[in-house]
């Protein structure tokens, strides 16, 4: 039995004190560490004091990007030793506005992917098709495209770290969700995919989120389909009683 993940995504969002309210909200009513792994993914600003208010609940948190390279002449950027050495062993990798709005490409992506996991991160590694490909009946071969070429080179401990969030570019932000259909459809095919090139075992262990509009009204439907692990939340996980709302649903 996959445990299911409910992953936050703030994105670029928040002043300070609306973090650390959204987080004393979450951590209030969230009990059930047991039955479904929850992450956050704020800022870089934020991830140290928020690390310290979490440090007794069962809230995980995560960096949402970080840097290929350990140090160096790289103005504005984060490593992995820097997350680590402020507690946080998690990251968000791929992410669609990665890709589209800061030239993020599968080669880069791999050297990010490959840094993780050298330091031993978890990872949730994002993937997914635009509106054109979709239409064009290209989805499957985006999708595979995008796993083969960036984590190719995955040892089975690698994978064992690694989650991966199917995010159909034209669902987030857009309020227009995957139907549970599609959806599925979709996570049974990665999971094929990992099949391939990690084995069965590792398929049958690993967790495929959703990401794409998910809100209360339709989680509960989405995270119901066999190889819907969870989901990675945008709009709907800045909002405490929403972001607990799609927990519910996880449970
Ligand atoms: P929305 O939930 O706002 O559509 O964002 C999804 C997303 O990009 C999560 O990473």
């Amino acid at each position: 039995m996959r445990k299911k993940i409910v992953a936050g995504n703030w994105k670029m969002n928040l002043t300070l004190k609306q973090a650390i309210d959204l987080v004393e909200e979450l951590k209030k009513n969230f009990h059930s560490g047991d039955k479904v792994e929850v992450v956050v993914a704020p800022s870089f600003p934020y991830l140290y004091p928020l690390r310290e208010i979490l440090k007794a609940s069962a809230i995980e948190l995560s960096a949402q990007n970080m840097h290929w390279e350990t140090a160096g002449a790289f103005t504005g950027e984060v490593s992995a030793p820097m997350l680590l050495s402020v507690g946080i062993d998690r990251v968000i990798l791929g992410h669609s506005e990665r890709r589209q709005y800061f030239c993020e490409d599968a080669g880069l992506l791999a050297k990010k992917v490959k840094t993780a996991m050298d330091h031993e991160m978890q990872v949730i590694f994002c993937v997914g098709e635009v509106l054109e490909e979709r239409e064009a009946g290209r989805h499957f071969d985006t999708v595979r495209e995008q796993l083969e070429a960036s984590l190719h080179a995955l040892t089975p401990a690698d994978w064992s770290r690694m989650t991966i969030a199917y995010e159909p570019v034209w669902a987030i932000g857009t309020g227009k969700t995957a139907t549970p259909d599609q959806a599925q459809e979709m996570h049974r095919f990665i999971r094929q995919v990992v099949s391939g090139m990690a084995g069965e075992q590792t398929a049958e262990q690993i967790r495929i989120l959703y990401g794409g509009s998910v809100k209360p009204s339709n989680a509960a439907d989405l995270f119901s389909r066999p190889d819907v692990d969870g989901g990675l939340v945008g709009g709907a996980s800045l909002k405490p009683e929403d972001f607990l709302a799609i927990i519910e649903a996880a449970l």
